[in-house]
């Protein structure tokens, strides 16, 4: 008999949460197929760059993961565009945490007002891609050799989520 799940937490995040949030995305970031990023930016940097909707979840009382939300552009016109970025503790994955998380990001999206959510993804990253969509999210397309790190040109999955709620 499967053992019953443990329950999950999503609350707000706090600055004092950095700490292990930092640790858990450069988890990611040394996994290599995350992001383009190198390293993890300083709190203030993180901190100004997400000024809204940032949650982590709990299991047992400690953060095992966490997902933002950052303005897609300053333009008016695009005021209800965010980008979404979803990490979960390398030993927690797999557990749905992160469909929690990225569920829980969408609902409160919706409900500040945001109509459109876009994730760039790496082709390679299976499990983030699978999670976006069972979150609603599409397709748009492939970036070809977008960016570059380390000497490797890589291909971005493009995938947006339109509200049918806001902006309709
Ligand atoms: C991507 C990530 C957030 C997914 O979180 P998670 O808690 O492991 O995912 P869940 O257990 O909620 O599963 C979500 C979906 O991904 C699928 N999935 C999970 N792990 C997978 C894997 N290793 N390979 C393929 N699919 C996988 C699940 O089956 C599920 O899909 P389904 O609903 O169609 O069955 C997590 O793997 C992670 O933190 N990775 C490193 C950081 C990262 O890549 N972040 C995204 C940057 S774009």
């Amino acid at each position: 008999m499967d053992a019953e799940p443990v329950p999950v937490n999503l609350r707000e995040l706090r600055p004092d949460d950095w700490p292990t949030v930092r640790e858990i995305y450069e988890e990611g970031i040394r996994g290599g197929d995350a992001t383009f990023e190198t390293e993890a930016p300083s709190w203030e940097r993180w901190d100004a760059a997400h000024p809204e909707l940032r949650l982590v979840a709990e299991r047992h009382g400690s953060v095992v993961g966490w997902a933002a939300l950052s303005p897609a552009s300053a333009r008016h016109c695009y005021r209800g565009v965010g980008e979404v970025s979803v990490y979960v503790a390398e030993a927690a994955r797999g557990d749905g945490l992160g469909r929690s998380l990225l569920a829980g990001l969408v609902q409160r999206s919706e409900q500040a007002g945001y109509w459109t959510l876009t994730a760039g993804v790496f082709p390679e990253n299976e499990a983030s891609i699978r999670l976006h969509k069972a979150c609603g999210f599409r397709e748009v397309g492939v970036r070809e050799r977008v960016g570059e790190a380390g000497g490797v040109w890589r291909d971005v999955v493009l995938l947006e989520r339109r509200s049918t709620l806001v902006g309709t």
